[in-house]
């Protein structure tokens, strides 16, 4: 049965993959076609043009992509001005060895794949980037930033929807090949170079098409200490159910008690046609989108609480 599952985030693209899906599309590069409209659309402040920069105001995406009938996997972290990552994470996936590249080599590979070198700070995110940082900083810092210790600011100022949030795109198409495409700019006000886990295997992301597929938002922090999504499919593989797995992977993040503790949101499916979002200590009510080909129109449902 052919599916896709995404996040609130995704509302400019998504039909754009149910369309390419319905007409026989592959599953990854419908779900990157679709991801990209996401990373082009400044009305979502977390992913692409849209999203927040890293504490010296630049953009750095991470966004990775997964192939669940091969397992291969594409990958890239603090990639600079660079519009659509997702589909450069892919062509990692295509034309390298390498699972993953970052920062100044993946730009380097964007530009022999003929990826334009894009202006990816919008005019919106830099005003309000450098009056939040501004009202951190003392006189001292202030007058001689760039050349100050980040570290200590880093702490203090978070993004200002107070998410780490990411669109995830998970799919299966007419040959029950499952993916997942994951992109974002990541923790808004993030000491450069950070990266989280919409490019980690195992972490933001795993697909396998034979049991299903799993992906994160919010904080990549603690998915990235539990390998969150990689536990999802490995229990699915021993033969938990979809809902079972996704208990397990809860009860990790709950057993993390110190370091950087905040809300997760676990998307999955599996490969008998289920799906389910969960919300674990996100205080907001999460939302996601769902689309399957029994269904007229994809529906925007409200995540189960974990
Ligand atoms: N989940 C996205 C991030 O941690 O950046």
């Amino acid at each position: 049965m052919k599916m896709l599952l995404a996040n609130a985030e995704a509302w400019p693209g998504f039909d754009t993959t149910v369309g390419l899906l319905k007409q026989g599309g592959a599953s990854i590069a419908a779900m990157v076609s679709g991801i990209a409209k996401v990373e082009r659309e400044a009305k979502v402040r977390s992913v692409g043009y849209g999203g927040w920069p890293n504490m010296l105001g630049e953009m750095e995406f991470d966004a990775g992509v997964m192939d669940g009938a091969t397992r291969d996997v594409g990958a890239v972290g603090a990639v600079p001005a660079t519009l659509p990552v997702s589909a450069l994470a892919y062509e990692v996936m295509q034309h390298l060895p390498h699972v993953m590249l970052t920062g100044a080599g993946a730009r380097r590979f964007a530009s022999e794949r003929g990826f334009a070198v894009d202006e990816v700070l919008h005019p919106d995110s830099k005003r309000v980037w450098w009056e939040r940082l501004q009202k951190e900083m003392s006189p001292e810092q202030l007058a001689a930033f760039p050349d100050i210790a980040l570290a200590p600011l880093s702490n203090a100022i978070t993004d200002p929807e107070r998410v780490r949030d990411t669109t995830v795109f998970l799919g299966r198409d007419a040959t029950d090949n499952i993916g997942v495409v994951t992109s974002t700019s990541g923790w808004a006000w993030k000491y450069p170079g950070r990266l989280g886990d919409s490019p980690i295997p195992g972490a933001g992301f795993y697909a396998d098409s034979r049991y299903g597929a799993a992906a994160c938002t919010h904080t990549g922090e603690m998915t990235m200490r539990c390998g969150t999504s990689r536990s999802i499919v490995l229990a699915m593989r021993l033969g938990y159910s979809l809902q079972d797995a996704i208990k397990l992977a809860v009860e990790e993040l709950s057993e993390l008690k110190s370091g950087f503790l905040a809300g997760v949101v676990i998307h999955a499916i599996d490969a008998k046609g289920n799906h389910q979002v969960v919300n674990y200590r996100c205080e907001e009510e999460i939302r996601y989108w769902y689309w399957d080909e029994r269904m007229a129109a994809p529906e925007l449902r409200v995540a189960a609480q974990a």
